[in-house]
């Protein structure tokens, strides 16, 4: 196994909430990371190199890129826009990390695609991350696809919602709110990312990154405003929808309900096999007040 302070990772869309996180964790173990992140942006990474790129295809990022063991591929979106949709983005970006990892001699790339992507999917979103995974599989190169729940930690995207409406004092549950998550703490994920880069039992693999606990979106909720006073209000499906169509009094957009609604569960006991991680349940991670 190499030392850590030889290992150089080099990591796309790291002003992201994973990027983030996962940089400041690898540079504390002692990791040589870079960072690409895209111009006129407020950057908040706080640790490693930075290298500006629009689309990875700019010639000079080859040449700072040669040391690299591998390249953790972050950028992503989860709503489209006239100018940025799935196709240009979750796909497009995809191929031209591929090529990046080509030209670079980096051998190994590490994807996260969504809990729930298949073949038979039907949904622009997960569409396009199967679109990524299929041309990672067939890029030749060393990979390990993760097919992710939320992951859990300061400022992650579903926090996020959540403490806007706590603020505002009322969280919205679109539903029945019996649907299922599976949450993973941030820095647990981290570590998931590490180990795929040296053990060969993640090589070509596609794993659930899934914490070890499967909770009722209702649950989560409770647990999370436990002994605030926070009112709960259920809105059924259908406006939850149209609120999210039209972008009005919505928390979230089409695709993220597609997501929650989805009752995605995956296999955390492979994922505990392969990696010997002590998992923090989303309890622990709401308790130790990782997320505020
Ligand atoms: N967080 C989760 O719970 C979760 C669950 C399942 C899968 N994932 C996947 O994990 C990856 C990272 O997620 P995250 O939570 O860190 O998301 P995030 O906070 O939204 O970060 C996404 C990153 O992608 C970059 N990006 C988006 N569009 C881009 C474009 N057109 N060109 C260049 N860069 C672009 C963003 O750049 P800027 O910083 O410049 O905006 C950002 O750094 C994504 O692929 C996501 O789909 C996340």
């Amino acid at each position: 196994m190499l030392k850590n302070r030889t290992l150089t990772i080099a990591i796309t869309g790291a002003n992201g909430f994973v990027g983030r996180n996962v940089g400041r964790l690898f540079t504390k173990k002692g990791i040589q990371v870079i960072n690409i992140v895209r111009k006129n942006r407020t950057i908040s990474v706080q640790s490693g190199t930075l290298l500006i790129s629009d689309d990875l295809s700019e010639k000079y990022l080859v040449k700072r890129l040669k040391k690299c063991t591998a390249l953790l591929h972050l950028i992503g979106q989860g709503k489209q826009t006239v100018e940025d949709d799935y196709e240009k983005v979750n796909v497009g970006l995809t191929k031209n990390a591929i090529n990046l990892c080509k030209k670079a001699g980096i051998k190994k790339i590490i994807y996260i695609s969504g809990l729930g992507v298949h073949k038979n999917t039907t949904f622009g979103y997960f569409i396009s991350k199967f679109k990524a995974e299929q041309e990672i599989i067939h890029s030749g190169l060393d990979y390990t696809i993760f097919r992710a729940s939320y992951i859990l930690g300061k400022d992650d995207p579903l926090s996020q919602i959540l403490c806007k409406q706590i603020k505002n004092g009322k969280i919205t549950i679109a539903g029945s709110g019996n649907y299922r998550i599976q949450p993973i703490f941030i820095e647990d994920a981290g570590e998931v990312f590490l180990q795929s880069i040296f053990n060969k039992k993640f090589s070509k693999k596609i794993i659930d990154l899934v914490g070890p606990q499967t909770v009722t979106y209702n649950c989560f909720i409770k647990d999370s405003i436990y002994r605030k006073k926070i009112k709960i209000e259920k809105i059924n499906l259908e406006d939850a929808y149209r609120n999210a169509l039209h972008g009005k009094n919505s928390n979230f957009g089409i695709d993220d309900l597609n997501i929650l609604v989805g009752d995605y569960v995956g296999n955390h006991k492979k994922l505990q096999k392969l990696t010997n991680i002590k998992f923090r349940t989303y309890r622990e991670i709401l308790k130790a007040g990782c997320l505020s």
